[in-house]
């Protein structure tokens, strides 16, 4: 089966307060999204990448991508889950993939060994499945800023990326969800607004979508230690 990784790239970052997006902050001499891609090629099993990034983003094109493996770019889309479907769509038009591996640009520290636990679970589904921690803290419901319930924290995890499906399916998934005006903040949430139920894969709390300033000091410290 062909494994092409999607990753969004197109957004403006608004709440790391930096010059430019968060997924072209630079790590170890390299950008954020460098990291985040090499880590997906470096799996034996995906095949390429597609990038996708926001109309004129004038840093894309200066990365030296890892050379073994193609790595495309195209134009992503106002929210998160139009630049994915429009990754999705050149993944299946023009790299012919089977399934799509869905990961945030602004996740640089996944662990190989997590990312081979995700795929070797999707692929043994037809249904695919997401990178996932449990809470740790206690949860509370707010009401206007006092609390109104504690949350039952058992049934309840982080979800991350990478996130991974059948191309065709989430594809449609997405497609349908969007024109309905459903809220998609990731993919799993496209399948299960199609009646599906993603498998949850246990990674690590380290791998974290740098967002605010603080997180890009926290991403570095974990590329370092070669924890991840
Ligand atoms: O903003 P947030 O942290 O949720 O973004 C998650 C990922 O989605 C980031 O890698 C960001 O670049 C990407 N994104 C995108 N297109 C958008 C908005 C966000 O590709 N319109």
């Amino acid at each position: 089966a062909n494994l092409v990784a999607v990753i969004p790239a197109a957004g403006v970052g608004s709440r790391m307060q930096a010059d430019c997006p968060k997924q072209y902050l630079s790590i170890e001499g390299q950008p954020v999204l460098w990291h985040s891609v090499s880590r997906l090629l470096a799996h034996p099993r995906v095949s390429q990448a597609v990038v996708a990034v926001s109309a004129n983003d004038p840093y894309v094109g200066d990365i030296q991508w890892p050379v073994d493996k193609p790595v495309h770019v195209v134009t992503g889309g106002k929210e998160r889950a139009d630049s994915v479907l429009a990754g999705i769509r050149y993944a299946i038009s023009v790299c012919r993939a089977d399934w799509v591996l869905v990961h945030d640009a602004a996740r640089p520290c996944l662990r190989a060994a997590d990312l081979e636990q995700l795929i070797a679970t999707s692929m043994s589904t037809n249904i695919g499945g997401i990178l996932a921690v449990p809470v740790r803290d206690t949860m509370k419901r707010s009401d206007n800023g006092a609390i109104s319930a504690t949350v039952d924290r058992t049934a309840l995890w982080h979800a991350q990326t990478p996130q991974m499906f059948p191309a065709a399916e989430l594809e449609s998934a997405l497609a349908s969800a969007l024109t309905a005006g459903a809220t998609i903040t990731d993919e799993a949430s496209a399948l299960e607004w199609a009646g599906k139920q993603p498998l949850l894969v246990e990674g690590h709390a380290d791998n974290i979508k740098i967002t605010h300033p603080e997180d890009l000091a926290l991403a570095r410290f974990y590329l370092q230690q070669e924890l991840v």
